[in-house]
């Protein structure tokens, strides 16, 4: 990646909790400007608090970046405040796909805009509603009483009236159909193309992560383990075994288990 620049770098990160609890050991990634990267591991590798360390919001958990160093356009972001980094471009869709329930669907895109930097509230509002044209038929209802996957709808297109530069997407997929995920991911793709909107995707579902990114890096406790093309870590037999359950091999096993199993196998055969 180093012909490519890039819109954020990621220099070997350290990220302690509550002053002693370290889950980030030095981790470094870098989003080529508007690409598409994924960021795929296991549950409690270290994904959010990746995501969270970019936008800022660990300040709110007592998390800091204790070593390292974070460029978003060639500033140093991670002792900044979220406000500002928010400001800036940053925009992260934390995971769970938070909405206000008690909001309509407009209303929840409307709270996105008070960050826009050009364009006005309404053509925000266009062009969410351009890419989610469901979000257009759900404007009027209550967000809380909206599908699982028209409310994940809702929280990217209230990150998008934010007019972001770089978005920071957390799981995404979770929890929805394969129908809606398919049509989410479309429809982040083509901001991609169109917008040319930069992306970090977290995703427990690599499958989806790596037909989407044509670059991902793997985590592990707090840890890169593997990074590459997309096309390569999918034809990479750890990854198959164990993020993409190609074979049967790899279910409760970490990442590490199955590589070091298949290094013992090739040892002893
Ligand atoms: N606010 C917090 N305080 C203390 N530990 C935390 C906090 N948030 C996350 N952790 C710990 O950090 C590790 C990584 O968590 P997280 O970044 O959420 O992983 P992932 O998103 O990959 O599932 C986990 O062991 C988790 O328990
Ligand atoms: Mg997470």
């Amino acid at each position: 990646m180093d012909t490519v620049e890039s819109i954020l770098k990621i220099n070997n990160i350290e990220v302690k909790y509550h002053e002693v609890i370290l889950v980030l050991k030095g981790v470094s990634i870098e989003v080529p400007r508007a690409g598409i990267v994924a960021l795929l591991g296991a549950n409690g590798a270290g994904k959010s608090t990746t995501l969270k360390a970019i936008s800022g919001l660990l300040g709110t958990e007592d998390g800091e970046v204790t070593d390292g160093a974070i460029e978003y356009e060639g500033r140093l972001i991670h002792h900044e405040r979220a406000a500002n980094i928010a400001r800036w471009g940053i925009v992260q869709v934390i995971e769970g796909r938070r909405v206000f329930e008690h909001l309509t669907v407009e209303e929840n895109l409307k709270v996105g805009a008070h960050l826009r930097k050009t364009g006005s509230v309404k053509e925000g509002l266009e062009l969410v509603y351009h890419y989610f044209p469901r979000l257009r038929q759900k404007r009027n209802e209550t967000a809380g009483l909206v599908s699982g996957g028209e409310q994940q709808m809702t929280v990217v297109g209230r990150a998008l009236m934010t007019e972001p530069k770089l978005v920071l997407l957390d799981e995404p997929s979770m929890g929805l159909a394969p129908m809606l995920i398919h049509e989410i991911f479309n429809i982040i793709t083509k901001l991609n193309k169109e917008e040319h909107i930069s992306i970090l995707l977290v995703e427990q579902n690599a499958k989806l992560a790596l037909n989407v990114a044509p670059y991902a890096y793997v985590m592990e406790t707090g840890r890169i383990v593997m990074d590459d093309n997309s096309e390569k870590l999918s034809q990479n037999e750890d990854i198959k075994d164990f993020y993409l359950g190609l074979t049967d091999k790899g279910g409760k096993k970490s990442f590490r288990d199955v590589k070091h199993y298949k290094r013992r196998k090739r040892w002893l055969s």
